[in-house]
């Protein structure tokens, strides 16, 4: 019987972290559960960095960028030595069971823990949307508001000189941010890893909107190509002078979208709900405009590649 559960963040910080802990504390608080806040993720989880929250902890965090129970990436927590602590500094404070926030290693470092005998249950949240099985991850939406609003920023320069502006977005090894902002910006070229990269396509394309437009916007997934190398070529073989910009962090911070927030309210409720009903090795999604509980081995396994192309299909058309 689970009596008293802890909470941490752990990895890339995302907008919308901070209202999944408030969710998770105040459904269990309200089903008469102890609730404890790890600091730092899973490094605070083996240093024993650990307290216990109440409502009031997590006043006014709603609407918040960051986590404020702080993260971290900790590699070693594959070590089972390490993991062995963890659990231990869990014990020590009477704790059942575990909600992790994070992306997917995240999910690794709960379901290996999970499989060393601790429920837990993990709630998706990352810029990135790399985690199959859900529609959105928590994070995702707020990132793109912050990205659209650069690139219509960039747009109006790039316009002013008659220009390309280069724009290297997030995502890891995903190209769900690429698409999606690139279909709300109306950019000219969408590279990323699904899409694949053809250097005299791209060029044909920009050649094209010179003839028409003042501007081209090109948005880059990250761990592709140099975006300064490829601003260069664009200079050289279009009408185009090119400027590349790397948005980088900013892309994670801000104040969630309400779209955001209300995604981490619902699974933070849903994430209760699900470890009471006997889900201990699950983790959140969104299907449908529903929140689901799903093994996290599923997620972690799963491909999500046709979803991001077929959204790839509407940029092509509408470009
Ligand atoms: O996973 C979120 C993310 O922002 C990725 O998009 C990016 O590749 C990575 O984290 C950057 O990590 P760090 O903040 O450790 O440099």
């Amino acid at each position: 019987m689970i009596k008293s559960i802890a909470v941490l963040t752990s990895g890339g910080d995302a907008p919308g972290m901070n209202a999944a802990i408030r969710a998770v504390t105040r459904t269990a608080l309200s089903k008469g559960l102890k609730v404890y806040g790890v600091h730092d993720g899973y490094l605070g989880l083996f240093k024993g960095q650990i307290e216990e929250l109440n409502r009031r902890s997590v006043s006014e965090k709603l609407g918040s960028g960051g986590t404020f129970l702080g993260t971290a990436r900790l590699t070693e927590f594959t070590d089972i030595e390490i993991r062995k602590v963890a659990l231990r500094n869990l014990r020590i404070y009477g704790i059942d069971a575990l909600v992790a926030i994070g992306g997917d290693g995240t999910y690794r470092g709960a379901l290996a823990l999970s499989q060393m005998g601790l429920p837990v249950v993990t709630i998706p949240v990352t810029i990135d949307n790399d985690i199959a099985g859900t529609e959105f991850t928590i994070g995702f939406d707020t990132a793109l508001n912050t990205i659209v609003e650069a690139a219509d920023k960039l747009r109006d320069t790039s316009s002013s000189h008659r220009r390309c502006s280069l724009i290297e977005v997030m995502g890891r090894n995903c190209g769900d941010i690429a698409v999606a902002t690139s279909i709300a910006c109306g950019a000219e070229v969408c590279i990323a890893k699904e899409t694949g990269y053809d250097l005299e396509a791209i060029l044909d394309n920009i050649r094209e909107a010179a003839q028409h437009k003042r501007h081209a916007i090109i948005i880059v997934a990250e761990n592709i190509v140099d975006i300064e190398e490829l601003a260069k070529t664009i200079t050289k073989k279009t009408p185009f002078e090119a400027r590349a910009t790397v948005l980088g962090h900013v892309q994670r911070g801000g104040k969630p979208t309400v779209r955001d927030r209300v995604l981490a309210s619902k699974m933070g409720v849903k994430a209760i709900e699900a470890l009471l009903a006997g889900d201990n090795h699950h983790c959140m999604a969104s299907k449908a405009n529903d929140i689901i509980s799903m093994p996290i081995e599923e997620a972690l396994n799963g491909d999500d590649t046709a979803v991001t192309l077929k959204e790839y299909e509407v940029f092509k058309v509408l470009w």
